[in-house]
């Protein structure tokens, strides 16, 4: 009698927001998750702001990691900046990478360094409801259009309000220090983006916040039309007012997740422009990448980004929760 009070009491002492469940718990802290139709599940990974990111496939005990799609497209440490293989700030190395999930091989790889500027950092990928373009946002202020079966792109909204950093970042209650030292703040511009399930919009914002929605068919249109490419801008109309973004995922139903860096939390914007709090913890410490799988669970990995601690990722736990929603993936883009 006595010990099954005891357990209780400890159930509750580290229990966690109600439903929110630790799904994993890995060695390194992650920033995104995709589950494939089959169920194989993919993670981006890193360790601090030096060490490069590591693409990885989880294998079936939940806690092993293998690179993805090897080790060799994983190699690069920043010990040269001569290697081609794959990472983010070498010369020539910024590139969209298809990988065929039935081979393992690379099937196609899109070089974007014509595509952007000297500043720019290439982030969140999405895909048109044709799946023949793909959305890149670029976090100096501007999104890439891609036809993924030319490879011809073409960068717009630069220079526009909606796509810029407009206010520094928050987390957990104050102003993120930027690497400019003392004073300075981090600004990010455009990096969330999700496309609505039946493709008609395209969602963006800056890292700070301030959602906008633009017709795809716009967006699209700027890949052949010059013009329309230099006035995009012109088309986007705000959506919702949200908060310092870690990143986002939307369902099927056209809801949007938004994970807070400042108040830990998850927001959920609904297709009419609703936002509220969805779960608040503590753990959900700067959430990245969010995914919903088919048996409508929202995917949350707490990317321990943690400004002022040591290369800016915290020491972890390195957990990625779980938390019902009513909804499942939306088939645009998650399986
Ligand atoms: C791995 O995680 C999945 C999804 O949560 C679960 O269904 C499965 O039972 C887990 N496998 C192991 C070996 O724990
Ligand atoms: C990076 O790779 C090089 C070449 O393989 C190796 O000599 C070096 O020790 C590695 N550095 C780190 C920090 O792992
Ligand atoms: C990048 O690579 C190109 C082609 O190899 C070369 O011409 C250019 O000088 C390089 N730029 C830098 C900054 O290293
Ligand atoms: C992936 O590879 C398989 C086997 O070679 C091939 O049948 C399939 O068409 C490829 N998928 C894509 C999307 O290229
Ligand atoms: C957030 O800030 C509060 C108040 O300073 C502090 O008690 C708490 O430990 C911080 N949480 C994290 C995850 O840094
Ligand atoms: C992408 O390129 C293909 C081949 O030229 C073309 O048929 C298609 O219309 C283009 N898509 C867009 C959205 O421009
Ligand atoms: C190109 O876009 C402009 C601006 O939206 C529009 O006025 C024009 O009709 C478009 N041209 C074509 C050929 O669709």
């Amino acid at each position: 009698m006595k010990s099954v009070v005891l357990l209780a009491l400890s159930t509750c002492i580290t229990a966690y927001a109600p439903c929110l469940e630790i799904a994993y718990s890995l060695d390194r802290a992650t920033q995104g998750l995709s589950i494939s139709a089959e169920g194989r599940i993919f993670l981006t990974q890193r360790y601090s702001t030096t060490a490069a990111p590591q693409a990885v496939e989880l294998l079936p005990d939940n806690t092993t990691t293998a690179p993805y799609p090897n080790a060799a497209w994983n190699s690069y440490n920043g010990s040269t900046d001569t290697d081609p293989r794959g990472c983010f700030g070498l010369n020539g190395s910024t590139k969209l990478v298809a990988v065929n999930l039935t081979t393992d091989a690379v099937e196609r790889v899109y070089p974007l360094d014509a595509l952007k500027a000297s500043n720019s950092g290439i982030d969140d990928v999405r895909f048109n409801a044709a799946a023949d373009v793909a959305y890149l946002s670029d976090t100096a202020g501007a999104l890439v259009v891609l036809n993924l079966t030319t490879g011809h792109g073409v960068r717009v909204l630069a220079g526009e309000t909606t796509a810029k950093a407009w206010f520094p970042m928050m987390y957990n209650g104050t102003l993120v220090p930027g690497y400019g030292g003392d004073g300075s703040t981090l600004a990010v511009g455009l990096d969330q983006i999700e496309v609505s399930p039946d493709g008609v919009y395209l969602y963006y914002q800056p890292c700070n916040g301030g959602l906008y929605r633009v017709e795809t068919r716009y967006v699209d249109a700027a890949l052949t039309n010059a013009t329309l490419a230099s006035v995009l801008g012109d088309y986007a109309e705000p959506f919702a007012l949200t908060p310092s973004t870690g990143g986002t995922t939307i369902d099927g139903d056209g809801n949007i997740y938004v994970s807070d860096t400042n108040l830990l939390a998850v927001w959920k914007v609904t297709p009419d422009g609703r936002a509220d709090i969805l779960v608040r913890d503590e753990a959900l410490l700067w959430t990245d990448l969010m995914w919903v799988s088919k048996d409508k669970r929202l995917w949350l990995p707490a990317s321990q980004m943690r400004p002022g601690a040591d290369g800016l990722m915290a020491d972890g736990p390195n957990y990625v929760f779980t938390f019902p929603i009513e909804a499942g993936p939306a088939a645009i883009d998650h399986p």
